[in-house]
This record gives C-alpha cells, structure tokens and sequence, in this order.
C-alpha cells in the first residue's frame, strides 16, 4: 500500500522552530513529527510514502534517508512548483500512487496526532465500499476544521462543510483519509481543496464515509495544540502501560526523559513533560507541561511550566518560563530571568525579563 503526507506550508504558526526544521521534522514527544506517522503507516504495511512538498525538499529528505532504511520504506517527495492546496498534490503525485493493483491509498495531513488506527480504517473501508474514507473526531470548537455530517449507524458523509461560520455539528475532519484511486479522476491538476471541492462532491453522491476515530486525536500545528497533544499522548502511553514512562521520586504523572538526558538532585519533573536527547536539568529544577529540546541546559533551580525549549538553549538559575514562552533554537535566558509567554526567535540571548505575552526578535 501506498501513502501521501500533505507537508505544504511554512509552519507559521509553530515558529520560532519552524524557523531552524521544516515543521514535519519538529520533535513532537521525542520524535519528529512526521515519523510518528511515517511508523504507523508502515505498521499496516504501507511500502511507499509520499511527501507532497513545496518547500526544502532537501532537508526533509536527507533526515528522512536514514529512516528509509533503518523502517524498510521508500520515501520520495512530490515537489511543487506553487502550493496546490489539499487536492491538486494529489494530481501531481498520481503516477506515484496509482498502481495495476488498484488499491485505495492513505492521505495524511502532517500536523495530526493520534494514535493511527489505520488498520481499522482499513477494515472499516472494505466493508463500506464506497469510494473514500474519512476518519473523524468530536471537537468542542468546530469551526476551525471540517466539519462532518453523517449517519450514525452506517457512516455514510451526508454534508461535509470546511470552516463553517454556523453550527451544523461537532464532528470533524480528522485529516486522515483512504482513498479509492477513482478520487484522483476528480482532481484537476491545480490549486485545489480537497476540504472544499472533493469531499463535499462525493458526499452528495453518497460515496463518502467516516468513523469515528477511537482515541485521542490533536492537531499540534500550534504551541497551545502542540502543548495539549503531548498530555493526550502521554496519557494514551500511561493507558498502554508503556515502559517509555519515566519513574522514579522526582517524577509528577507522565513524562518522557531521554535515556541521553541527566537529571540532578531535588528536581521534580511532570506532568506532561518530554524531555529531550542530551539534555542537561541540573538540580532543583521544576518542570511542568512542557517539551524541551535536544541538547537543552537548564541550570539550578529554574522553574518551566506550559512552554516548549527550543535546540540547544540555555535557561539560568533561579530563571521562571512560563505561559506559552516559546523559544527558537540556541536561546539563553539569563539567570534569575522571568518569560511570561515570550516567543523568542533562534539565537537570543533574553537579558531582561519579558512580563507579557510578547515576540522577541
Ligand atoms: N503539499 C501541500 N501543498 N500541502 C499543503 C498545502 C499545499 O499547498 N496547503 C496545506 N497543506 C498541508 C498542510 O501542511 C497540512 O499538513 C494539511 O495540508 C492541512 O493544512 P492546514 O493548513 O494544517 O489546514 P487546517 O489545519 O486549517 O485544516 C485541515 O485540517 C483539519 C484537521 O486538523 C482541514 O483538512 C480540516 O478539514 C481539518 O479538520
Ligand atoms: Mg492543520
């Protein structure tokens, strides 16, 4: 089987870090992003992924060769020349994906995270025979996503409405699909949204269908998303008892620390932390809801919570980084500094303290 992950964009609105890695390669729990995904696929069986991309093919595929091998998987990308929204990177790569065997093929969308259950999808589109699935998930803010309308019972997409301004329902597109090939038949080779001009198409002919997506699902295209995610991973980690799970006395809930990392004396870690590869947390730290970085020094005494450590920063002693500080990669926060939801860019060094919510260039 095949698949294709919808890298596009900038990242916007996950910089500073999509300013040093394309927002794919963004470690989200100690990984990046997209190999999260990129091991689920090949979990099912997927023997080829796809990266339709327009911008850095490059980068994103010398990290990713190493990976080819070490999963036994071929990973190419799809490269375009303008961005072609959510459908048209479809048209372009169709030689890509279509093959004698006829077999429906796997869309991601790059920024979700779940817990992948794509061989249920895989099950769940057999027995509906329609023409494409959709997973979906139940949201308690709408309008920031597709939203889905279908039968309970059956699955079969009776409206499917991007964005709506007026409430027609809770459940959204989870921006992850199995697609029949017949849905490139429907795709002209432009700029196009899958969201806005193909789901909806198909639906009024009946042929689309959803399932709800058993789990935890996130879209961490955005630090509080990002932040969020990471307690709704870990928490799944907790319900498989996984042995990735810190332990010890001067761990609070669930945290990630990398076997690399070393912690001193009298911190006290978690919940909700990932704590990066060569890290170095030096004694009496306090960190609470927040992911730091490969390579991260944070000196004695220093207190983090809600906020996420870019590459190789530095925080000093008695430093405070909280709400939503956001720092890009080789920051240094003086001692006894105080962030209240700075977004730092890369290479800073933050002498005097920032009081409110501010981008610090
Ligand atoms: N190759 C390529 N080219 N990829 C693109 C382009 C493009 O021009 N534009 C967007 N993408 C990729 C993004 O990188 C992302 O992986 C995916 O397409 C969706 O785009 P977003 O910008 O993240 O859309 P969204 O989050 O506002 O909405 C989408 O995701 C929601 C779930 O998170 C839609 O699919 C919604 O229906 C959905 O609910
Ligand atoms: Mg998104």
């Amino acid at each position: 089987m095949k698949a294709l992950i919808l890298v596009g964009g900038f990242g916007t609105r996950l910089r500073p870090l999509t300013l040093s890695v394309p927002k794919p390669l963004v470690e989200f729990a100690n990984k990046p992003m997209i190999l999260h995904q990129i091991e689920a696929l090949k979990a099912v069986g997927v023997t080829e992924v796809v990266l339709a991309i327009n911008y850095q093919p490059e980068v994103m595929l010398n990290f990713l060769k190493e990976f080819e091998t070490k999963l036994g998987i071929t990973i190419t990308c799809s490269q375009e020349t303008e961005p072609l929204g959510t459908a048209g990177p479809l048209a372009l790569a169709r030689d890509k994906l279509v093959d004698e065997s006829g077999e429906p093929f796997f869309v991601l969308n790059s920024d979700v995270i779940s817990e992948y259950p794509f061989k249920e999808m895989i099950e769940f589109h057999k027995a509906h025979g329609g023409e494409a699935s959709i997973m979906v998930t139940k949201v308690d803010e709408p309008s920031k996503y597709g939203v889905v309308v279908m039968e309970e019972s059956t699955g079969q997409v009776d409206k499917f409405v991007e964005k709506p301004k007026l409430f027609v329902g809770n459940k959204i597109n989870a921006g992850i699909y199995l697609l029949n090939p017949s849905v490139l038949d429907r795709i002209e080779l432009r700029p196009t949204s899958i969201e806005k001009e193909v789901f909806p198409k198909i639906a009024a002919e009946k042929n689309l269908y959803a399932m709800v997506l058993p789990g935890f699902w996130m879209d961490i295209g955005q630090p509080r998303d990002y932040i969020t995610g990471l307690r709704l991973y870990l928490d799944s980690l907790r319900k498989k008892a996984s042995p990735k799970l810190a332990r010890g006395p001067n761990i609070v809930g669930n945290v990630l620390v990398h076997e690399t990392a070393k912690i001193g004396e009298g911190c006290l870690i978690g919940p909700d932390v990932a704590i990066g590869p060569g890290c170095v947390v030096e004694s009496g730290v306090r960190l609470s809801r927040c992911t730091v970085m490969r390579g991260v020094r944070i000196k004695k005494h220093a207190c983090i919570s809600s906020s996420i450590i870019g590459w190789h920063s530095t925080i000093g002693q008695w430093a405070r980084v909280e709400n939503m500080t956001i720092l890009g990669e080789d920051v240094h926060v003086c001692d006894e500094i105080y962030s209240n939801g700075g977004v730092v860019l890369p290479h800073k060094e933050i002498k005097s303290s920032i009081l409110k919510p501010e981008i610090v260039m």
